[in-house]
C-alpha cells in the first residue's frame, strides 16, 4: 500500500507548516512570530505574549486591554468544579488533577466546545488563559489542605495566581513584585517551542476534530513525562540526590556517562538545540539574581553550576553538543519563590497553555490539515491459524 518511511520519534519529519515559532538549533536561536525570545522575555508580558502567539501580532494598548478584561471575567471556576478536587487524593500530583480539571472543562463549559465555530474556539481561548492559573492554584491548595480563594481581578495575571497559590481568604497577600516580573518571564520563555511532544500532541487529539479543552488536557499528560516538561521537577531530584550523597559532581557524571540505568543528567540534552538553550542562559541569569534577592543562599545552586562546568569541557558532553536546556535552572528559582517540587510542571503547563492554543488554532485555520495518522512499518506475524485453547 504506498512506500512509507520509518522515522522514529518523528527525528527528521514535519508534521505541519507553522508560522508561530522560529528554533535555529545549531545557533540557538528562538524566535516567537519573529521576535528574539530575548527581546520578549526582557521587555514584555506574558499575557502580551500570548497574544502575539495566539493572533500573530504583539497588541496595541486598546487590544491589550480588551484582551485582559476578557480574560478576568472568566477567571471563576465553576462552584461544581471546585467539588471535583475532593475527588483525588490529597498526595496526588497535581498534573494529573490539572489535567483531569481541564479536561472537565469540557464537561462544564459545553458553549464553548465546536472547533468549527471561530467565536466558540475564542470562548475556550479565554476561558482557558483564565482557568488554568485558578485550576493549578486549587490543585496546589487541595494538595496542602487550605482553602480555595477567589480570584482578585485588580491584580495581574501572575499576580493572581502567585495570590491563590500562597494566600489564605482573611489575610492580606503582598505580593512580591520581583518574584511577579520573574514569573512572568519564566512564563514568557516556556510560551512555544514549535512541534515539542506536548505541542505535537494537543495537533494530534485536535485533528480529530476534539474539541480545545480535550485537545490541551493530551497536551498537559504529554508534558508530564520527565523526558519533556516534567525535567524540571527531575533535575531538582537529582541535585537533591547529588547533595545527599555528599555533593560529588564528578562521581555522578562518572554514572551518567557509563550510562547506569536510569541515570542522565536531567535539564540537559535537547532534540534541536545542538548548542546552548538560548532560553537556558536568561534562566541562569535570573537563577542568580531571584536566589540573591530572595536570600536563599541555595547549595544546589552551587551543584548545579559545578554539573555544568564538568559537562561543558567533558568530551562525552561535547561530542553529543549536550547542553543545559530551559529546565536546568527553573526548579531553582520556583523553590526559591516557595513552590512545592511536585508544582514545577504545573507552571510549565501554565506558561506553554498559549503555545498550545496557537498550534491548535493554525491547524483549524490551515486548510492542508488532515487527521493525524502515521503510518508503521509492520513487524509481525504474516498469517497463522487460530489454535483452539484445548490445543494450546
Ligand atoms: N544525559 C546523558 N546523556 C544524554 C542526555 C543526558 N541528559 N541526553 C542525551 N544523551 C545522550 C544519549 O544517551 C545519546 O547517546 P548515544 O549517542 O551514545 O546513544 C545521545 O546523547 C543523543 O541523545 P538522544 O537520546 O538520542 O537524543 P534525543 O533527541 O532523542 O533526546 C532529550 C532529547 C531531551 C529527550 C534527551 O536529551 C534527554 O533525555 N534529556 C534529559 C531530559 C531533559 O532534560 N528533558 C527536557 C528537554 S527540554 C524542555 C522540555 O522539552 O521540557
Amino acid at each position: 500500500t504506498g512506500y512509507v518511511t520509518l522515522d522514529s520519534g518523528f527525528v527528521n519529519t514535519a508534521s505541519c507548516s507553522s508560522a508561530i515559532t522560529y528554533i535555529d538549533g545549531d545557533q540557538g536561536i528562538l524566535r516567537y512570530r519573529g521576535y528574539p525570545i530575548d527581546q520578549l522575555a526582557g521587555k514584555s508580558t506574558f499575557l502580551e505574549v500570548s497574544y502575539l502567539l495566539i493572533y500573530g501580532e504583539l497588541p496595541t494598548q486598546a487590544q491589550l486591554d480588551d484582551f485582559t478584561t476578557r480574560i478576568q471575567r472568566h477567571t471563576l471556576l465553576h462552584e461544581d468544579l471546585k467539588r471535583f478536587f475532593d475527588g483525588f487524593p490529597r498526595n496526588a500530583h497535581p498534573m494529573p488533577v490539572v489535567s483531569s480539571a481541564v479536561n472537565a472543562l469540557s464537561a462544564y463549559y459545553q458553549d464553548s466546545l465546536d472547533p468549527s465555530d471561530p467565536e466558540q474556539v475564542e470562548l475556550a481561548t479565554i476561558r482557558l488563559l483564565a482557568k488554568l492559573p485558578t485550576i493549578a492554584a486549587y490543585a496546589y491548595k487541595k494538595s496542602v489542605g487550605q482553602p480555595f480563594l477567589y480570584p482578585d481581578n485588580s491584580l495581574s495575571l501572575v499576580e493572581n495566581f502567585l495570590r491563590m497559590t500562597f494566600g489564605f481568604p482573611a489575610e492580606p497577600y503582598e505580593v512580591d513584585p520581583e518574584v511577579a516580573k520573574a514569573l512572568d518571564m519564566l512564563l514568557i520563555l516556556h510560551a512555544d517551542h514549535e512541534q515539542n511532544c506536548s505541542t505535537s500532541t494537543v495537533r494530534l487529539v485536535g485533528s480529530s476534530n476534539a474539541n480545545l479543552f480535550t485537545s490541551i488536557s493530551g497536551g498537559i499528560n504529554a508534558l508530564w513525562g520527565p523526558l519533556h516538561g516534567g525535567a524540571n521537577q527531575a533535575v531538582l531530584e537529582m541535585l537533591d540526590e547529588i547533595k545527599a550523597q555528599g555533593g560529588d559532581t564528578k562521581d555522578f557524571m562518572k554514572r551518567v556517562k557509563n550510562k547506569e540505568a536510569g541515570v542522565k543528567l536531567m535539564g540537559f540534552g535537547h532534540r534541536v538545540y545542538k548548542n546552548y538553550d538560548p532560553r537556558a542562559a536568561i534562566v541562569k541569569k535570573t537563577a542568580d539574581q531571584v536566589l540573591a534577592k530572595l536570600g536563599a543562599n541555595d547549595e544546589l545552586l552551587d551543584i548545579a553550576k559545578g554539573l555544568e562546568e564538568v559537562a561543558l569541557s567533558d568530551d562525552y558532553f561535547i561530542e553529543r553538543k549536550l547542553y543545559p536546556n530551559v529546565d536546568f535552572y527553573t526548579g531553582l528559582i520556583y523553590r526559591a519563590m516557595g513552590f512545592p517540587t511536585r508544582m514545577f510542571t504545573v507552571l510549565f503547563a501554565l506558561g506553554r497553555l498559549p503555545g498550545w492554543i496557537a498550534h491548535w488554532r493554525e491547524m483549524h485555520e490551515d486548510p492542508a490539515t488532515k487527521i493525524g495518522r502515521p503510518r508503521q512499518i509492520y513487524t509481525g506475524y504474516t498469517e497463522r491459524n487460530f489454535v483452539d485453547l484445548s490445543a494450546r
